[in-house]
């Protein structure tokens, strides 16, 4: 009789404490999940970061989006300039100055055309960053242009045009 209620006592000990580990094992799961979710929720707004990192126009980003693009893209967008510019090789100043070889030209250096005075100030070279801030919004890189155009807010149409303006040139700037 004794070892029956001793064997009875026992299995019930054993069973609660089995219960017990289960519990422990499974609390110690809860928050291991909830840490996966935390870090997918870091994964999602670093994402977030790198979009809005690319709507500027820092040069690092504007290299970084040659990549995909190209100078043919940029031969339709230019078509928002050619109302006031030619670009081809010996093409003559309109409204704007002849964009043949400007990459890497002094700024207001066509010696035929009559320029605002900021631009004949502004003493810089059309590098990569120079005409990518101006064409982002003229009037605020350059204040006094008499280039009356709104400017390209998207990055990628940007670089699309600088690649071909770099293909407009005798002397095109290395692109990486
Ligand atoms: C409404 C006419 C007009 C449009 C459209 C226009 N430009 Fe211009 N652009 C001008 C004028 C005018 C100047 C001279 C600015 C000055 O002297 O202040 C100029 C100057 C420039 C210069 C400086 C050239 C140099 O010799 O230093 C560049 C580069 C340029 N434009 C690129 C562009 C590009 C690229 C586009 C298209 C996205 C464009 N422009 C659209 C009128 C225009």
């Amino acid at each position: 009789m004794n070892k029956i209620i001793v064997s009875v006592v026992l299995t019930i000990v054993l069973v609660v404490g089995i219960n017990k580990i289960t519990d422990k094992i499974y609390s110690v799961k809860t928050p291991e999940k909830s840490s996966y979710s935390v870090a997918s929720l870091t994964d999602n707004s670093s994402v977030s970061n790198i979009e809005s990192n690319m709507d500027n126009s820092e040069a690092g980003n504007i290299m970084a989006l040659f990549a995909s693009t190209s100078a043919g893209d940029g031969e339709k967008i230019f078509k928002k300039c050619a109302a006031c510019h030619s670009i081809a090789q010996g093409g003559s100043n309109k409204i704007g100055p002849a964009l043949w070889n400007v990459l890497g030209r002094q700024v207001g250096s066509i010696s035929d055309y009559k320029y605002s005075k900021s631009l004949m100030a502004y003493g810089k070279k059309w590098s990569i960053e120079e005409m990518d801030g101006f064409l982002t919004k003229p009037k605020d890189w350059i204040k006094g242009t008499k280039m009356s155009f709104a400017g390209l807010k998207k990055p990628k149409e940007r670089a699309a045009l600088i690649l071909y303006m770099n293909q407009n040139t005798n002397n095109p700037l290395p692109i990486k």
